[in-house]
């Protein structure tokens, strides 16, 4: 496996392999690598002829007072993993290389950012998609490669990929679960053993209002509400940022939990600021 810093060379490697018509996957991360992006990683390998992993904690999707300076990193352990899955190359830049000192230009898809943590973490999916289109500039791949947990960054960058006519192909995978049902996330690191309890409790929610939706429950303020006193009475450490239901491909608030209503939450348990999702029908 290669271990590329430098965008130049990152560039002229994947136009190497475009060249060659050789097919090329991204998985892009933040690195602190878990069973979710050991997932992704495995898909892009069956799924390409080479397989990028990126791993950058860009400065530019953390708001003031967030944890950019404590998001967890491992490189070295990174490495080892991405080696052991067959990764052609770790692109890992430094944040200059990334954001020279006049960096001036940034992209937004403000439709698809208003709610959720669009409206939680404002200026988020403004870093989150300049560094995403970034990424596909200098790694040139045909396919990208996203978690689900992330379900409104999936469909902002698909949304973005698709406007912008970026010739890469945006897919979404599953959200890899802990056998309670967590989803896994590098931000789990930072529970202690009366959180992490807790935490089992938020996708058991969404699995409640699933079976609420399909018991013909599905009016979304009564199904808000609902969960909202379930997780005040399982998570009582926990501080609920939002409850939402959505339409899943849109990202606004739907009034009823119909085709493609999407319920996404965010929880504060300490320091950990968790989400997840479910849709209410179907797949
Ligand atoms: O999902 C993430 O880890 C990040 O938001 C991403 C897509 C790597 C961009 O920094």
């Amino acid at each position: 496996m290669q271990i590329i810093e430098d965008p130049e060379e990152m560039q002229q490697t994947g136009l190497n392999w475009r060249c060659r018509e050789e097919r090329v996957a991204l998985v892009p991360t933040m690195g602190y690598f878990h069973e979710g992006h050991l997932s992704l990683i495995g898909w892009a390998r069956q799924n390409s002829d080479r397989t990028v992993v990126s791993l950058f904690v860009n400065p530019t999707q953390f708001g003031p007072g967030e944890d950019f300076q404590d998001y967890p990193r491992d490189f070295d352990r990174d490495c080892d993993l991405a080696r052991e899955m067959g990764v052609d190359v770790l692109f890992a830049p430094q944040a200059q290389q990334m954001y020279p000192g006049n960096h001036a230009t940034w992209l937004q898809v403000p439709e698809l950012s208003k709610y959720l943590c669009g409206a939680s973490r404002p200026g988020h999916f403004q870093g989150v998609c300049t560094v995403v289109s970034k990424l596909f500039n200098i790694i040139l791949p045909h396919i990208a490669v996203f978690g689900r947990k992330d379900w409104q960054q999936l469909a902002v960058i698909s949304r973005m990929a698709r406007d912008l006519n970026m010739p890469v192909e945006v897919v979404g995978r599953p959200i890899v679960r802990e056998e309670d049902g967590l989803a896994v996330s590098s931000r789990n690191t930072y529970l202690d053993t009366e959180q992490r309890r807790q935490a089992a409790w938020i996708y058991a929610g969404l699995e409640r209002a699933r079976e609420w939706v399909a018991a013909g429950e599905t009016d979304a303020a009564a199904i808000k509400d609902r969960l909202r006193r379930f997780y005040q009475g399982q998570i009582p450490s926990g501080q609920i940022d939002y409850i939402e239901i959505v339409d899943s491909r849109e990202i606004y608030p739907v009034d009823e939990a119909g085709n493609n209503a999407l319920l996404a939450v965010a929880v504060y348990l300490g320091r950990a600021r968790l989400i997840d999702n479910i849709l209410l029908q179907g797949e």
